[in-house]
């Protein structure tokens, strides 16, 4: 048993136990049981008739949820730094960069991956990412594409085949679309929760996509897809057509995209990655609209060598806010139970009773520090699973 209390500022995601939308509870305690899971949450004055433990105090420190990033790309070898500079200096970003760490990767042994993974995961919870989804996506052969989903798995369950990435050098669409949804597919599938397709300019059209998709469906695989980043197209639309769990990106979308993923947002949330807009000085996507119009709308890092090298969620809520038109909050639930709702999981990005003891203190009053100090390292600790795995609380 562990019990946090002094909670000055407690974001729960629970409408029924705090204020709005983020269940937002004053001067609060949180128990968590043996398995790791929630067994308590309410008010500090009510703790003693469900907890007789030691408790430890935080402070009056606020405390939420624990980062739910639903859309990362760990697995690779070497960086793009260079490619980074010459973008800087007004090179435009392409899908093309993804061939070059593709090189790296394949290069790479099995043990190089697993300890980029290792890294990059840590880097991801020191700055409260508790839960995170990692995909393939730079082997692009079916023995590279194969132990990328090995190392993905050393990190996480919530693992993507993305075998359609990009086409690669030493083949052509077609023959490429025909591997990934057989051999590869088959290869890959056993350490994969999920599939993804980046349908896009430069990468996959909107037919081979849903072809893959469908597959990796019938294989017993759920469905994401990358979609409209680059420029408008079907992606979105395809998403929704398809029921899947999280179409990603969504830079480039029309009137009828918002309006499908409107119409479908108890099935399919809008990822928003503004990190990647950020670091290919693209235009950042309407969130407040797309809110407005009543689509879920999830935040991620994207985290990847080529177009958004961070895995701060941290930076993510503070682009959203200032540059997005989100407001705190819904920053805050977009980074938490948006990403979870994006994985389909109702286990984490919450502070229920039941769900998983994820969290992180922060050396703030309150949330909305993560937008008003962009860039400043707020997190005191993270306890994932009712333990404190970084930092001290
Ligand atoms: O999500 N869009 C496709 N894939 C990555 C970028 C990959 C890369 O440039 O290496 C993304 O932004
Ligand atoms: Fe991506």
């Amino acid at each position: 048993m562990f019990a946090l209390t002094g909670i000055g500022h407690l974001v729960t995601n629970d409408e029924t136990v705090g204020q709005g939308k983020l269940g937002v509870l004053h001067d609060a305690a949180l128990v968590a049981d043996d398995a790791g899971n929630i067994s308590w949450v309410g008010k500090q004055s009510e703790l003693a008739s469900h907890f007789d433990g030691k408790s430890t105090d935080v402070g009056g420190r606020a405390v939420i949820p624990g980062f739910v990033d639903s859309h990362t790309h760990l697995v690779f070898a070497g960086d793009r730094a260079l490619e980074f500079e010459s973008r800087m200096q007004g090179k435009p970003y392409a899908a093309g960069g993804i061939k070059t760490t593709m090189a790296a990767t394949r290069a790479a042994s099995d043990d190089v991956l697993a300890a980029n993974v290792a890294r990059l995961a840590s880097e991801a919870l020191a700055s409260g990412t508790t839960t995170l989804e990692v995909k393939s996506g730079y082997g692009l052969s079916v023995r590279d594409e194969a132990r990328s989903l090995v190392a993905a798995k050393t990190a996480t369950s919530e693992t993507t085949f993305l075998g359609a990435h990009v086409v690669p050098p030493e083949t052509n669409a077609d023959d490429y679309v025909a591997l990934v949804q057989g051999e590869m597919l088959d290869a890959c599938k056993g350490n994969a929760k999920w599939i993804d397709v980046f349908c896009d300019r430069g990468a996959f059209d909107v037919d081979q996509a849903r072809a893959i998709l469908q597959i990796g469906a019938a294989a017993g695989l759920d469905t994401r897809i990358h979609a409209n980043q680059l420029q408008q197209g079907g992606g979105v639309q395809l998403g929704v057509e398809l029921g899947v769990a999280s179409c990603d990106h969504c830079t480039h979308l029309s009137q009828l995209d918002i309006d499908a993923l409107a119409g479908a947002s108890k099935t399919t949330v809008a990822t928003l990655l503004p990190t990647a807009e950020l670091c290919t000085r693209s235009p950042f996507p309407d969130a407040r609209k797309l809110i407005d119009a009543g689509v879920t709308v999830a935040l991620a890092s994207d985290c990847n060598p080529g177009s958004s090298y961070t895995s701060s969620m941290p930076l993510v809520i503070a682009l959203a806010v200032i540059n997005m038109g989100m407001t705190c909050d819904e920053a805050l639930w977009s980074a938490t139970a948006g990403g979870a709702q994006a994985l389909r999981r109702s286990d984490v990005g919450n502070l229920r009773v039941g769900s998983r003891a994820d969290m992180v203190v922060l050396d703030a009053t309150s949330h909305i520090h993560l937008a008003y100090r962009p860039g400043v390292q707020q997190v005191r600790a993270v306890i994932r699973g009712g333990k404190t795995v970084v930092g001290v609380v």
